[in-house]
């Protein structure tokens, strides 16, 4: 799916803004926002309009590593469709039709990665030691 032409940065900023607001009044996934980002929210909406201008216009503002931001949260499949159902619900309600299905078409394949990289949901790989069953045993 490309970007549609009426993605704008105003529209960015709104869906960001309306959707953190959500989420940090979401009893699921608000207390874990709550606790990372107390002192900094600021920064955190500037850095997801950033990273949501760069998916949808190219901008090239954004230059973190999410998988690793994701690291030690302790998300859950769970976390994941809460966040990505409070995304899809602020996308539709501010954004056109097609900018909409846009976002949540990628949303969902970042949480996928995200998941993926950290094993967990119905895309998981399990190939750490511990977890595989897969691996042929090497012979010495
Ligand atoms: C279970 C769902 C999720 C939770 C609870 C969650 C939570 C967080 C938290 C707490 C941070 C701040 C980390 C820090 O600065 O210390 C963060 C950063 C971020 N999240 Fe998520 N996240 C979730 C899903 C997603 C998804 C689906 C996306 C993308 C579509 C995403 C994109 C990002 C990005 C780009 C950052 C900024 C990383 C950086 O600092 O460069 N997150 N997330």
């Amino acid at each position: 799916m490309q970007p549609r032409a009426e993605i704008t940065e105003p529209m960015i900023q709104a869906l960001v803004h309306s959707f953190y607001e959500r989420v940090l009044a979401d009893g699921e996934i608000g207390p874990i926002f709550a606790k990372m980002l107390e002192h900094r929210w600021d920064r955190h909406l500037a850095t997801m309009v950033d990273f949501w201008s760069s998916v949808a216009l190219s901008t090239g503002r954004y230059g973190g590593k999410p998988h690793v931001a994701h690291r030690d949260l302790g998300l859950t499949p769970a976390h994941f469709d809460r966040w990505l159902t409070l995304f899809a619900n602020t996308a539709h309600e501010i954004c056109p039709e097609d900018a909409a299905a846009f976002f949540i078409d990628r949303a969902h394949r970042i949480a996928d990665s995200l998941q993926i990289g950290l094993d967990i949901g119905s895309k998981a790989l399990h190939l750490s030691p511990e977890t595989s069953h897969a691996r042929p045993h090497r012979q010495h």
